[in-house]
């Protein structure tokens, strides 16, 4: 797929798709149409007369012809009230034409984008839009589908944006070179997520973020099991311990010159599969809990991303990967161990493994001096239940930074909703015979999960989870995404690391 910008020119070679944006009642939309094909905009009238088309977002009218000026199908995209067109509608409105685009089996489409804009959505954003859903949208999975000889092309191959306004075209360009990178970004997790607990295990991870380093000249280190044994690190060896597979800690670095702006830690989450241990999960729906390594492989495509926007700040991504198997000599309900900050953990539920796995990650951050610390991870089934997989869980300790992760989430189209910190839902994770234990009273769980959580974070320093177990993969096809990864937390990670744009924290 390629994304690209123009100027409209009356002789360009033919595409096999043209779409205009076409807001209802809109007579001066149909004006400038009349302009770039007169026979089309005579058609698209006629439409408009009989009510076959009004331009309500979600409609579409097209025509074919072998007169058509730009394209032999051309087709109007419906896109509502103009004064209502916000980043939300125009982002499901391009992932829409990008599927209907595929159903024509087009593979060159090109888009007016002069018809895109309104008073409150600049041609700059639209771009941004365009770009990134245009990739997000057309994303497949299919290294394990056999390819036969005479499959279609995959439809559409370009995109391209045309527009009257010559300046303009040229002022846009670096806000599609940003975008496409971001979108890459969402594809390179989606990829690497989608892969099966049998490929993609804790070595495996790390072989690919080291790969991604070495491409993006990141520092990578990966810590395996004679180290984490050495350093104490008991939650995650506590949990890999079902497994034959060794656990690693991929550490990835960016920006070490842009200290004095200040350090920001991103952990996630990397169980490679959940089978649950010991207190194993019911079979059905299992096979999901391949995507329990979501909030690693967020944070790994999201630090290969800021070394290519080379974000003025100095970010630390942690990665703690594992298998919950209960193969080996698998961790017992009951155990006592002690993690990395010396605190005692009772496992009551060999299921509530990431927590146990995140604990060690987030005391260890403290040797970063981070001024903001902020994790991902597919956490709780009860996060799932509440938001379904569109809303992300926030919870943590510093408000100021919630807001700002929860503005930048409108933004990207990642939206986070917070769920209070209060003191009392921690009594239910304090133990009996030990400090802590890593179950709740079965209510409130992606709360106390966080509580237990916040027992292992360097004092005094701001520190967000977010609670991806929802939003991690799309349950059902969505128009900028396919049934399964869909990448999130990338551009939520890195619009609020590139809003920051190396202030302090504590001054926003
Ligand atoms: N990986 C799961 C959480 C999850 C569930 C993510 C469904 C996505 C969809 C996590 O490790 C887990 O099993 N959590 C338990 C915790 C419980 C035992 C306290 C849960 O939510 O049931
Ligand atoms: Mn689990
Ligand atoms: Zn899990």
């Amino acid at each position: 797929m390629k994304v690209s910008l123009a100027t409209l020119t009356r002789s360009a070679v033919k595409a096999d798709l043209f779409v205009a944006g076409y807001f209802k009642g809109d007579k001066d939309g149909l004006k400038a149409l009349k302009k770039i094909d007169a026979t089309f905009a005579k058609a698209a009238e006629l439409a408009i007369s009989k009510k076959r088309f009004e331009g309500k977002s979600g409609e579409s009218f097209s025509s074919y012809q072998a007169g058509y000026r730009q394209a032999p199908e051309v087709l109007l995209l419906g896109l509502g009230d103009k004064k209502e067109l916000k980043t939300a509608s125009l982002r499901k409105a391009v992932g829409t034409l990008i599927g209907l685009a595929n159903g024509r089996k087009a593979v060159k489409v090109r888009v007016l984008l002069d018809s895109f804009q309104t008073e409150a959505l600049s041609a700059e954003e639209a771009v941004k839009i365009f770009t990134e859903i245009s990739f997000l949208a057309a994303y497949r999975f299919t290294p394990y589908k056999t390819q036969k000889k005479d499959d279609p092309p995959k439809a559409p191959e370009s995109v391209e944006l045309v527009s009257e306004k010559k300046e303009l075209v040229s002022a846009l360009r670096p806000a599609m070179v940003r975008s496409e990178k971001i979108a890459k970004a969402v594809l390179f997790a989606r990829d690497l997520n989608n892969e099966p607990g049998n490929v993609m295990n804790p070595p495996r991870l790390a072989s690919e973020a080291k790969k991604l380093a070495a491409e993006k000249k990141l520092e990578c280190k990966v810590l395996g099991l004679a180290e984490l044994k050495k350093m104490g690190m008991n939650g995650i060896l506590s949990v890999n311990q079902g497994s034959v597979t060794p656990p690693a800690l991929i550490i990835m670095e960016y920006g070490k010159e842009h200290k004095d702006r200040g350090t920001v830690c991103l952990v996630g989450k990397g169980v490679t599969f959940d089978t649950g241990g010991i207190s194993i999960k019911p079979s059905k729906g299992m096979e999901e809990m391949k995507y329990d390594k979501s909030g690693a492989i967020a944070v790994i495509a999201t630090m290969g991303l800021v070394a290519d926007l080379k974000l003025p700040l100095h970010i630390v991504g942690l990665a703690p990967c594992v298998e919950n198997n209960v193969a080996a000599d698998p961790q017992r309900p009951g155990d006592i161990i002690r993690m990395y900050n010396g605190k005692t953990v009772e496992v009551m539920n060999t299921d509530a493994e990431g927590r146990l796995i995140l604990a060690d990650v987030l005391s260890y951050c403290a040797e970063f001096k981070p001024m903001a610390i902020i994790d991902a991870a597919t956490l709780t089934g009860m996060c799932h239940h509440t938001f379904g997989d569109k809303t992300c869980g926030i919870l943590g300790t510093d408000q100021k930074l919630i807001d700002a992760i929860q503005k930048a989430g409108e933004k990207v189209g990642e939206r986070c909703w917070q769920l209070p910190l209060w003191e009392e839902y921690g009594e239910c994770i304090k133990s009996h015979h030990s400090d802590l234990r890593n179950t709740g009273d079965g209510y409130a769980g992606t709360i106390t999960a966080t509580m237990f959580l916040k027992e292992f974070v360097p004092e005094k320093t701001p520190w967000v989870h977010l609670d991806i177990a929802g939003t991690a993969c799309c349950t059902a096809n969505r128009f900028d995404c396919p049934k399964g990864a869909n990448g999130f937390g990338v551009r939520l990670f890195t619009e609020v690391l590139s809003s920051w744009s190396g202030e302090n924290v504590s001054k926003k």
